[in-house]
């Protein structure tokens, strides 16, 4: 998708100088820098301070990851080492470990003279295919958003929480796919973007990248989202996911499962977005997901450009106050109107999966 008018991916290989680049989502709104990777630990570093973010694009990460530790040395040891460092570089989203143990399973029994270029073509086609699953999510759901809009004629208020734009992905994004295309096909969408503290990834990043599409858009503090869907204001909820059991409950940014019980006592459709790579077939208590506990540092201080356009980290909380900071809930299937995914929408079930996913 665009920034100023040029089409990016948020990761891709420089063949010239043969190593990753990434978007530094750490510095956007305020500054556009593109950084390099060039080892297995620049690619654990960046997951692990979210200079990439978001389950999809983390899982593309970690198999350039691969790529690189593969560069640096092509000891069975040190592949498997770097392996288990990036997938645990960040708990909660399951693309992680999908991607790595792809990636894994692809190079069982290959030779050390092919190792390299055949772990290169498999991370660039599980980007590839990323990017194809969301364009996929993007036209399934825009059925939704047309259906509303067929029956309204009026612009499509859609509330999302989170980042699940294409910044989260390869390209597209999740929960947005279904507002980009809608946007191409003429249809007026308005979105509602969940500031999302503490990170801030709806201000810093939905509301960016949907500006930079031309998509109408307000940003709104995470307790607004309640009154509005009282309001009728809301016709539609998008999110995307970490981790969606089979059974269809669903593991989200930190304050997601709110938006659902409002959205559930409004009658207001709470659709999730995702591509098959972050679905967990395992674990069946969503009691067992990992959830990620950051540090209490980024709820106590904000950043943000001062007058004279410099980056500054403040304090906001009294100095003694302690505070939590747990990074992901889990939304009860019965919460979730619907699944969209590359093959088609499903119930938030094990049967609607399965149905999708033989
Ligand atoms: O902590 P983040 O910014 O990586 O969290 C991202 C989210 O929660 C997204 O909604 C999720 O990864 C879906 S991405 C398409």
């Amino acid at each position: 998708m665009k920034i100023e008018n040029k089409d990016y991916r948020t990761i891709w290989f420089d063949e010239a100088n043969q190593l990753v680049k990434i978007i530094d989502q750490t510095k956007l709104p305020h500054q556009f820098i593109i950084k390099d990777l060039k080892t297995v630990k620049d690619a654990v570093n960046a997951i692990k301070i979210m200079e990439v973010r978001g389950a999809p694009l983390i899982g593309g990460t970690a198999a350039y990851g691969i790529v690189l530790a593969i560069k640096e040395n092509k000891d069975p040891n040190f592949i498997q080492k770097s392996s288990e460092e990036l997938i645990q570089s960040r708990p909660t989203a399951i693309n992680l470990k999908w991607a790595v143990d792809r990636m894994l399973n692809k190079l069982s029994g290959i030779n050390s003279n092919e190792v390299l270029n055949i772990a290169l073509k498999e991370a660039k086609d599980i980007c590839d295919e990323d990017e194809k699953f969301c364009e996929n999510i993007g036209l399934n759901g825009l059925k939704i958003i047309e259906g509303i809009y067929n029956k309204t004629k009026k612009t499509v208020n859609i509330l999302t929480h989170c980042n699940a734009g294409w910044l989260a992905t390869i390209n597209w994004g999740t929960a947005t796919s279904p507002i980009y295309h809608a946007h191409k096909k003429g249809i007026p969408v308005h979105v509602w973007v969940d500031e999302t503290r503490p990170r801030n990834q709806g201000a810093n990043l939905t509301s960016y990248e949907l500006n930079e599409e031309g998509i109408a858009n307000t940003i709104i503090a995470d307790n607004t989202g309640g009154i509005l869907m009282q309001r009728g204001d809301v016709d539609m909820c998008i999110v995307g996911t970490d981790r969606t059991l089979s059974t269809g409950d669903v593991c989200n940014k930190i304050g997601t499962y709110l938006k659902a019980l409002a959205a559930h006592d409004n009658n207001v459709p709470f659709y999730v977005a995702l591509p098959s790579s972050t679905i967990d077939w395992d674990i069946k208590n969503f009691k067992d997901i990992p959830i990620e506990e950051r540090n209490s540092e980024e709820l106590s201080h904000i950043e943000g450009i001062d007058q004279d356009n410099k980056l500054k980290k403040i304090l906001i909380y009294p100095k003694k106050s302690k505070a939590m900071n747990l990074a992901f809930d889990v939304t009860p299937a019965k919460y979730v109107t619907g699944l969209i995914t590359e093959k088609g929408i499903s119930d938030a079930s094990t049967e609607g999966l399965k149905k999708l996913f033989k």
